[in-house]
């Protein structure tokens, strides 16, 4: 079965709770937020935790890792949950992500409608396509939602739900419009020309670039450890947190 394979350390610092399948933390915030103030570090439980983790200021250019993946590919959603969400929520001052939902996937052309063939079946055309609408309208608060998906064991019935618990502004009726309408089939044909635009061309999801550069050395670090990675490369004073490891997870692929 696919685990809940956050590191202890992320365990420790966001005081998750598990339950029925889903994370929840029990503050009002958005983790984003959460060791913005003392206050609010206290109220969600964090503050030893922010205090210790307060980063310093970004004094360099911030990491940029892309994520290529697909939302059923369970060594996609690996790397998502294990290893990119707790990365980002610790190094989110000097790095920056961005998430490419549609990995193996294939599209036709059709009057200027695309329609799209998932290498995982329909329900992974679907997850995209909602991850990639929430990618849209949150940014990269949509990465919280989209951890919550990815960490559920149906990734499908989990995105209402996960949406209710980490962004309750924003309505389930909105998101659907646009997965069914034509913005949401515009992005994922912009998600499409992006994949395969890929210098060298994927040949297997995770495929990760960092800093627009993608080599077999960069794809074996960051699988390994994304934290170490970035913390490495980043080329400003390396924030506290990055005295602190982060353990390390197995890989798997899906091959094209
Ligand atoms: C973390 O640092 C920021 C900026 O220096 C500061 O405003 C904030 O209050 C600090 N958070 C905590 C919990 O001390
Ligand atoms: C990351 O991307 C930003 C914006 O695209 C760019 O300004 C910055 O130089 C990039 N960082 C590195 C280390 O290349």
């Amino acid at each position: 079965m696919f685990g809940f394979k956050l590191s202890v350390l992320f365990f420790a610092v966001f005081s998750l709770s598990k339950c029925s399948g889903r994370f929840v933390y029990s503050c009002k915030y958005p983790p984003s937020q959460w060791c913005d103030s003392e206050d609010i570090a206290a109220e969600c439980g964090v503050l030893e935790q922010c205090m210790k983790f307060n980063v310093t200021k970004p004094n360099a250019d911030k990491v940029n890792v892309s994520l290529y993946y697909e939302s059923l590919c369970p060594g996609c959603r690996g790397f998502l949950v294990g290893q990119l969400l707790p990365t980002f929520i610790m190094l989110s001052e000097i790095m920056n992500v961005d998430l490419v939902p549609y990995g193996n996937a294939q599209e036709k052309e059709d009057q200027g409608k695309y329609t799209f063939i998932c290498q995982h079946g329909e329900g992974e055309c679907q997850g995209n396509m909602i991850e990639t609408c929430l990618l849209d309208k949150l940014g990269m608060d949509a990465l919280f939602v989209i951890f919550c998906m990815e960490s559920g064991t149906d990734v499908l019935k989990a995105a209402q739900p996960c949406l209710a618990i980490y962004n309750p502004e924003i309505t389930w009726d909105s998101v659907m419009k646009c997965v069914t309408g034509d913005q949401g089939n515009k992005l994922m044909h912009g998600n499409a020309v992006k994949t395969n635009a890929l210098k060298p061309p994927h040949v297997y999801v995770p495929w990760i670039t960092i800093n627009g550069e993608h080599t077999d050395d960069l794809q074996n670090k960051a699988m390994t450890s994304l934290f170490s990675l970035v913390c490495s490369l980043y080329k400003g004073e390396k924030p506290a947190a990055c005295t602190l490891g982060l353990k390390k997870e197995t890989t798997s692929y899906c091959m094209k």
